[in-house]
């Protein structure tokens, strides 16, 4: 893990692996006709509906919309981030994975990094050893019975004791690594002492099991309550959680995800036998921390004190929140009795009451919407419009999806207001149905349009572009519904050269376009391999005609209406001259 992978690297091993290979590996397919098949890895299904397609070499599941090219397929089934389902297809095509040379810092080693993961492990150790020894060992031993953890619990989560010294740390190991890790603090003068001195000791581990940092709790009432590892080369508070590790031990897949805010919190959760919570290390949860943990569950229960901190705090989240909502992806908020944590609550209710209230949480559009309702008076037109205005940029970070749509029809509903629509995305309108590309004529008879055609043989063989790069055509005043997109697609063709469907894929990957492009994909056009050419020059030949004469259209109808000023008049000119 060091240095960039390069685009032509993941480029030419798209090209080189068969995602029908790789998939049958993971899980067997059957072939029919010209796709592959299998019952769906992503959901539950009795029949398959998964489906894998050689040609475009691509994936798609009409039962769940699980879809994507071979990268995407590890991401989902073996919940790897990018760049380590790189490394794993890589390994299955049999080539080493090259780096360009920027490492993590100026400097850096990956030597160092190792000897860094090394350290933190025996400190961790040395940590954990503490607890065994002499009168400071009992006192934090005692600390955790008291708060009601075993002798086993805290093993799990490899609890320790930081001895209240200044160099207790700097005496057994390597000075220099203890600072990178961020174990020591250095005063101005050089001298350096140990940053956790007297502190119940939680080391944090990422999903690997390599520990990457601390956090340290007083015994008793003295501040800071808690300290927590700097951000070092290992540790970034704003990607990692508490307790994943732990949790995926227990349970690679577990149905859902508590996310709480304490340290103590996700143990006294483990304690009582509740071994999915994880904590955010005292930020709130990022956009980066919610997409690691939709890696293993689909659904996300938030866990927030319901007192007024615990409620803004829970608002807070809604940003991350929505912008990582994909379809089939849950969110619910809990918020617990005032001045309750779960640690609390689960020693107060038991674990029956604890998991009916989990169960029993708000859905995030219950919340979302029920905290308008409590904030705004929707009776009167001023409060309807607020919510509107207010609610609309949280639903516009949604990702395409249904929950989306389903979202936005209920703002419609509850604001009274039903022209949302002219306010939506144009670009998703166009590609939402497939008859609203180059608009509903009559005579498309239920037809793809010539625009659809067009753009979606250019996705499914990138080669085509070849064919209109020869034509020089000018697109100014050519007007047709997707344009935008059509031509988004043939700068991405000229700028990325992708060899075929799959490599165009990855250049749209996280891209707004990612979804239409996905689409447009796996649309069945049911033309085979000798026609490509000829149907694609065709359809394109249909589609600049028709988009002229919408676009002189709409110009002569302005010019008859309102004027045109000089650039359209221009435009007009060279569409009706043909120069
Ligand atoms: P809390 O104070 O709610 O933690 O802070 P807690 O786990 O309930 O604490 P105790 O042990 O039961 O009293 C929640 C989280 O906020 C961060 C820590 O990550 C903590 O677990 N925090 C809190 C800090 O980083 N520093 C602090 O001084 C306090
Ligand atoms: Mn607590």
């Amino acid at each position: 893990m060091s240095g960039r992978i390069s685009r032509e690297f993941i480029d030419e091993l798209l090209v080189r692996v068969d995602i029908v290979d790789l998939i049958d590996s993971h899980v067997p397919l059957k072939k029919t006709g010209n796709n592959f098949v299998a019952r769906c890895p992503f959901h539950a299904e009795k029949t398959p509906s998964f489906s894998v397609n050689q040609k475009k070499q691509f994936f798609y599941c009409f039962g769940c919309g699980a879809s994507g090219n071979a990268i995407s397929f590890l991401m989902d089934f073996s919940h790897l981030d990018f760049v380590e389902a790189v490394e794993d297809l890589a390994g299955f095509a049999g080539v080493e994975v090259p780096r360009e040379s920027i490492e993590y810092q100026p400097g850096q080693k990956k030597e160092d990094l190792n000897s860094l993961y090394l350290l933190m492990e025996q400190v961790a150790n040395f940590y954990a050893e503490q607890l065994r020894i002499g009168d400071e060992g009992k006192k934090a031993v005692e600390y955790l019975k008291n708060r009601g953890v075993s002798g086993d619990c805290a093993g799990d989560f490899m609890l320790g004791y930081a001895p209240d010294e200044w160099n207790a740390l700097a005496s057994r190991f390597n000075p220099r690594l203890l600072l990178d890790a961020g174990l020591l603090v250095s005063k101005e003068d050089g001298h350096t002492y140990d940053r956790f001195r007297g502190r119940i000791m939680f080391p944090i581990r990422d999903k690997r099991a390599r520990i990457i940092g601390f956090g340290g709790r007083v015994l008793d009432d003295s501040l800071p309550k808690y300290l927590n590892s700097p951000e070092t080369s290992l540790f970034h508070k704003g990607k990692e959680v508490y307790g994943l590790y732990e949790l995926l031990e227990k349970n690679a897949k577990p149905q859902r995800i508590l996310i709480v805010e304490g340290y103590m919190d996700v143990i006294a959760l483990a304690q009582f036998d509740i071994r999915y919570a994880v904590a955010v290390l005292g930020t709130a949860a990022s956009q980066a921390h919610l997409d690691l943990l939709f890696r293993f569950s689909s659904e996300l229960v938030f866990c927030f004190d319901g007192d007024k901190a615990g409620r803004e705090a829970a608002w807070r989240a809604m940003d991350a929140a929505f912008s990582s909502l994909k379809d089939g992806r849950q969110i619910r908020i809990m918020l617990l009795p005032q001045n309750h944590d779960p640690d609390l609550l689960i020693r107060e209710q038991g674990v029956d009451g604890f998991v009916g209230r989990v169960q029993g949480a708000e859905t995030l559009s219950e919340y979302f919407f029920g905290h308008f309702s409590n904030e705004l008076n929707l009776s009167e037109m001023e409060g309807r419009a607020q919510l509107v205005s207010k609610a609309k940029p949280y639903l516009e970070k949604l990702p395409e999806s249904v929950f989306k749509e389903m979202m936005f029809a209920r703002l419609k509903e509850l604001s009274g207001w039903d022209r949302l629509d002219i306010l939506e995305n144009a670009a998703t309108l166009a590609l939402k149905s497939p008859s609203k590309i180059g608009g509903k004529r009559p005579q498309d008879n239920g037809r793809l349009s010539s625009a659809r055609v067009a753009v979606a043989l250019l996705v499914q063989n990138p080669r085509l572009a070849e064919l209109l790069d020869q034509r020089e055509i000018d697109w100014s005043g050519l007007e047709f519904s997707g344009a935008p997109l059509f031509k988004n697609i043939l700068n991405m063709i000229a700028g990325k050269h992708p060899t075929n469907a799959a490599v165009l894929m990855e250049c749209y990957r996280d891209a707004a376009e990612e979804k239409s492009i996905k689409a447009l994909a796996f649309l069945d056009l049911q033309i085979s391999d000798d026609k490509v050419d000829v149907v694609f020059c065709d359809a394109v030949n249909r589609l600049l005609i028709q988009a002229r004469e919408a676009g002189l259209a709409r110009l002569l109808d302005k010019d008859k209406t309102k004027g045109l000023d000089a650039q359209e008049k221009e435009l007009l000119r060279k569409m009706l001259t043909g120069k």
